[in-house]
């Protein structure tokens, strides 16, 4: 159950941590007495920490959470606009990868990043497999050439039947377009508890394809690969995912083969100013 702890002696009672609750149940301090939960604290705190970390002083620890816990926020390390704005751009979906597989730790390194995207009520539900044997994903890849080849049997006229096509024929000649030969692929899962957690599993999915950019590696999301793992049994079973979980997304990782040396050009957004 979650509580809060307040060190007196350091508390200097600018109730910040109740202005900046997003669930409204500390009591702000008042006549010298310090900030504490509401009745209802324990039923509606989300464990988003945002009393702790907003304490000038480190008066304030959750029980999820010791103050002395938490790294100090340093403003200075957001990258300048300029340098956030080229990174953004600068990153491409990666379909040829070097012959190295990318250590554990920096994948590891990527994942605790990539941890930090916001989720709803703060559920924090991603949960990531990791393969990086080549012939598991080699027969992943080549599960989901199987299902195409299903698919075209059953509606070889469907919308998307050429490219299944193109992808099955390629496999033929050994050429993987499914899973592109990557050395690393990242699937996230989770069970579905409040609706929040596809958006959060993508989101977390997108910050760990910036964190991989700035470890070096390359990222390429796997949405063929997520069309057959929808609908595919044999897939399915193979990942093994635990009772009750959905599947969310995937992502093929490693070393980019070759750097780019320009930013494409992309659409100008559609921004509708509502004055
Ligand atoms: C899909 C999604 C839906 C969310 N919906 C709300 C919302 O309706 N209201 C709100 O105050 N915060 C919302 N949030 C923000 C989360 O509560 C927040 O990310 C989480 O508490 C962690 O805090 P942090 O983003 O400061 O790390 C949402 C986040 C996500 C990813
Ligand atoms: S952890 Fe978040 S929701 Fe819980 S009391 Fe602190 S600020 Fe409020």
């Amino acid at each position: 159950m979650p509580t809060l702890k307040i060190n007196e002696s350091a508390c200097i009672k600018d109730g910040l941590c109740a202005t900046i609750c997003p669930m409204q149940i500390i009591t702000p301090p008042k006549g010298g007495i310090p900030p504490e939960p509401k009745p209802e604290f324990s039923k509606w705190c989300i464990n988003c920490g945002h009393c702790v970390a907003i304490c000038p002083t480190g008066a304030l620890s959750h029980s999820s959470m010791d103050a002395s816990q938490c790294t100090m926020a340093d403003k200075k390390q957001i990258p300048p606009p300029d340098q956030f704005e080229h990174m953004v751009k600068y990153r491409r979906s990666t379909r040829r990868f070097k012959n190295k597989m990318p250590d554990h730790a920096t994948i590891d390194r990527a994942i605790r990043m990539a941890s930090y995207a916001p989720s709803g009520h703060n559920l924090q539900s991603v949960n990531w497999q990791v393969f990086t044997k080549r012939d598991d994903i080699n027969r992943l890849a080549g599960m989901a050439t199987d299902w195409m080849r299903h698919m075209l049997r059953e509606m070889p006229n469907a919308p998307h039947a050429p490219v299944l096509k193109e992808v099955t024929q390629a496999w033929d000649q050994e050429k993987d377009l499914v899973l592109h030969h990557a050395p690393c692929l990242i699937i996230v899962h989770s069970r579905i508890q409040t609706g929040t957690e596809p958006t959060d599993a993508a989101i977390a999915l997108a910050y760990f394809d910036l964190a991989a950019l700035s470890l070096g590696l390359g990222c390429c999301w796997a949405g063929l690969f997520m069309m057959a793992a929808k609908l595919w049994e044999p897939l399915q079973q193979y990942l093994e995912l635990p009772k009750g979980h959905q599947l969310h997304g995937a992502m093929m990782t490693g070393y980019p083969k070759f750097e780019f040396q320009r930013l494409p050009v992309r659409k100008q957004p559609i921004i509708q100013w509502r004055p």
